[in-house]
């Protein structure tokens, strides 16, 4: 059974969410929390979108205050966020960043408000060199989606 990690940045509990739904899928799982300093976003969803948007376009991402774990001890990487502004959630560029080296697959799951247009396309942009796998969107369908990059 392939070792798996499942990295998550979640601002309001729904990707955290499918990440525990995922969980409980699969064994010989860890779980890794994407975060950033609490003072990083806003409580107002559009601060929050305006501040994530200045991040992007000066090309300056937010720390991460977990440290990442060694990432070569795992056969697949499934990274979960919530859709900002049709892309991901900027801690999970410094994320992908950082894993850089790896050579694993890589696999994203999202959730969103029903507007995930250029979620994966950027996703991937920001994957840079990782090997990624299709993307799932939501909640449904996880053990077929699962099934589907084994
Ligand atoms: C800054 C920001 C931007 C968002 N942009 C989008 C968007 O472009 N499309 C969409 O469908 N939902 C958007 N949403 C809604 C979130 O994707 C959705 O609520 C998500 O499930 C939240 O996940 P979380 O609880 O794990 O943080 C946005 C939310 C925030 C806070």
């Amino acid at each position: 059974m392939a070792n798996i990690l499942i990295a998550t940045y979640s601002r309001s509990g729904k990707t955290k969410g499918v990440a525990q739904m995922i969980n409980n899928l699969l064994d010989n799982v860890d779980m890794y929390q994407i975060e950033v300093a609490p003072d990083t976003f806003d409580r107002d969803m559009y601060k929050t979108d305006e501040i994530a948007t200045t991040q992007i376009k000066n090309n300056e991402y937010p720390e991460l205050i977990n440290e990442v774990p060694n990432v070569d001890q795992y056969d697949l990487i499934l990274v979960g966020s919530p859709v900002w502004r049709g892309a991901p959630a900027t801690p999970v560029h410094t994320f992908l960043e950082k894993i850089q080296s790896y050579s694993g697959k890589v696999a994203s799951f999202y959730t969103d408000a029903g507007t995930a247009n250029g979620y994966e396309e950027t996703f991937k942009q920001w994957a840079g060199k990782l090997n990624v796998l299709p993307a799932h969107e939501g909640s449904n369908d996880l053990a077929a989606w699962i099934k589907e990059l084994n």
